[in-house]
C-alpha cells in the first residue's frame, strides 16, 4: 500500500525497511533450489486457476484442450489435474489480500498452475487497493521470468521475449512513500536477479540455434539500475561466446520493432520488467493483439502460465463473457506442455492455433454476438488438434502466407 509519511526521518526509516528485506529476497536468489525435473517426477500436478471476470470461461477451454491432449498421460497417472478456487477479485477484496494465505498454499501444492485473468485494482476505482494477483504469485513463488513467444511467420517475425517478473517498478510498486506533495516509487534491479535472466535467455538462444540476444535498457539515463542490468548481460554473455549480443535503448527498441526492414533480425530479447511488459504488449498486436499471446511465468520451482490480458470486466457487466477470445489461455497452455516435458504436444497445440485464429479462421471471434462463443471457437480448436493432416495443413499454409507476405 501507498504509505503516507509525516517527515523526511519517517521515510528514512521506511526505506531502511525496505532495503532490509529486499537484502533478504535478494540473498535468496543467490540460494534457489534446482530446477523441477519434470520427467523424474511420479505425478506432474496441474492446477487450474480460472481467476474472475472473463477467466473462468476461457479457462474452461484452455483445461479441455489440455485434458484431451495429456489424454495417454492422465490414464497412466503421470499428470493430474486439479482446480483452485478463491482468487477472485470479490474474495481477494474480502480478505484484503492479492492471494487469500489458504489459496496461496493450494497453489503451491501443484508443480505448474494455468491462471486465468484476474482483476487488478487501481487507486480510485471501486476495489480496495490491494496488489495485483499476478503480481503477487510472480513475486511469491519467484516465478523470475516471464516468457513471452510472438511468431507471425508472414512478416518473418520471429521473436522470444525475457521479461525480467520480479523486480524493477513492481519489486516495490506497492509501497512507494508520499511525504506532503512528494510522491515516490521505487525501483530495483538486483545483479542476482538480472543475472538470472539474461542467462536464461542465452541459454535459449544457444538451445535454439539462435545467434542473437538483444539487451534493451534505458542505461544511459537510469544508469543505477540499468547500468546495472547491462553490466549483467556483460558478464553473462563472457560464457557465450558463440552468441552475439547488442544492447539497445529501450525508446529507439519500440520504433525499430515497428520498422519492417529491421525489425525482423531480432531473434531473443530480454529486458527488465516494466520495459517488458510495455514492449511485449506492442509486439503482440504483430499477431492480432494480447489476446492471441500466451505468457509463461518460470521460476526454479514453480510456473504460471496465463493470458496476457487482462479480465475484461466489461465483457462481464454487458453479458458477453461467453464471447471471450480464448486463444491467449490456449497459447498459455501450449507453452506449459512444452515447459512440463512434452514439447510434441506443445508444438501440435501452436500450429492448431495458428492455423484457428491466424490462417484459416473458419470461425471469427468479435467480443460479442456477431461472432462466434469461447465454447465454439474451443471445439474448432479441438477438431483441428485431433486432425490428422494437421501438420501438413499448419506446413501449406505457412507456405501460402510467406508467398504472399509484403
Ligand atoms: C502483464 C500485465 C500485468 C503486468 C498486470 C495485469 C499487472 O499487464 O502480465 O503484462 O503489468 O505485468
Ligand atoms: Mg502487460
Amino acid at each position: 500500500m501507498v504509505a503516507e509519511v509525516g517527515s523526511i526521518a519517517e521515510a528514512q526509516e521506511r526505506f531502511g525497511t525496505l532495503l532490509e528485506q529486499q537484502a533478504a529476497r535478494v540473498a535468496g536468489i543467490r540460494e534457489a533450489p534446482p530446477p523441477t525435473d519434470f520427467a523424474a517426477l511420479d505425478t506432474i500436478k496441474i492446477g487450474i486457476i480460472g481467476g474472475d471476470g472473463i477467466g473462468p470461461a476461457i479457462a474452461a477451454e484452455a483445461q479441455r484442450l489440455l485434458e484431451e491432449l495429456l489424454a495417454a498421460q492422465v490414464a497412466s497417472g503421470k499428470v493430474e489435474f486439479g482446480t483452485i478456487d478463491g482468487l477472485t477479485i470479490e474474495n481477494r477484496a474480502a480478505q484484503q489480500k492479492a492471494i487469500p494465505d489458504d489459496v496461496l498454499a493450494e497453489i503451491r501444492d501443484y508443480h505448474v498452475t494455468l491462471k486465468g485473468p484476474t482483476t487488478t485494482p487501481e487507486q480510485g476505482d471501486e476495489w480496495p487497493n490491494i496488489e495485483s494477483a499476478n503480481v503477487a504469485m510472480r513475486k511469491e513463488l519467484d516465478l523470475f521470468a516471464n516468457v513471452r513467444p510472438v511468431r507471425v511467420p508472414r512478416l518473418g517475425i520471429d521473436w522470444m521475449f525475457f521479461r525480467e517478473n520480479t523486480e524493477d517498478m513492481y519489486a516495490l510498486g506497492s509501497q512507494g512513500l508520499s511525504l506532503g506533495d512528494i510522491n515516490m516509487d521505487f525501483r530495483l534491479i538486483s545483479d542476482p536477479g538480472a543475472e538470472r535472466i539474461i542467462r536464461m535467455a542465452f541459454e535459449y538462444a544457444r538451445a535454439n540455434g539462435k545467434e542473437s540476444v538483444t539487451v534493451v535498457t534505458k542505461a544511459n539515463v537510469v544508469k543505477t539500475t540499468d547500468g546495472a542490468f547491462l553490466d549483467a548481460a556483460r558478464l553473462v554473455a563472457r560464457d557465450f561466446p558463440d552468441i552475439r549480443w547488442e544492447g539497445w535503448y529501450i525508446d529507439i527498441m519500440t520504433a525499430k520493432l515497428v520498422d519492417p526492414k529491421r525489425r525482423t533480425s531480432f531473434q531473443v530479447l530480454v529486458l527488465p520488467n516494466l520495459y517488458g511488459d510495455i514492449l511485449t504488449d506492442e509486439a503482440a498486436e504483430f499477431q492480432g493483439g494480447v489476446g492471441t499471446a500466451g505468457s509463461a511465468n518460470i521460476g526454479t520451482r514453480y510456473a504460471m502460465f496465463e493470458a496476457i490480458h487482462g479480465s475484461a470486466p466489461r465483457m462481464v457487466r454487458e453479458g458477453r463473457a461467453q464471447y471471450a477470445d480464448p486463444s491467449s489461455m490456449i497459447r498459455a497452455s501450449a507453452m506449459l506442455l512444452s515447459h512440463i516435458g512434452f514439447p510434441d504436444l506443445g508444438q501440435k497445440l501452436d500450429m492448431a492455433m495458428d492455423l484457428c485464429s491466424q490462417y484459416e479462421k473458419r470461425i471469427q471471434m468479435t467480443g460479442r454476438a456477431t461472432g462466434a462463443t469461447s465454447r465454439e471457437f474451443g471445439d474448432y480448436v479441438l477438431e483441428t488438434v485431433r486432425s490428422a493432416d494437421l501438420a501438413d495443413r499448419w506446413q501449406a499454409a505457412v507456405e501460402r502466407e510467406r508467398a504472399a507476405a509484403p
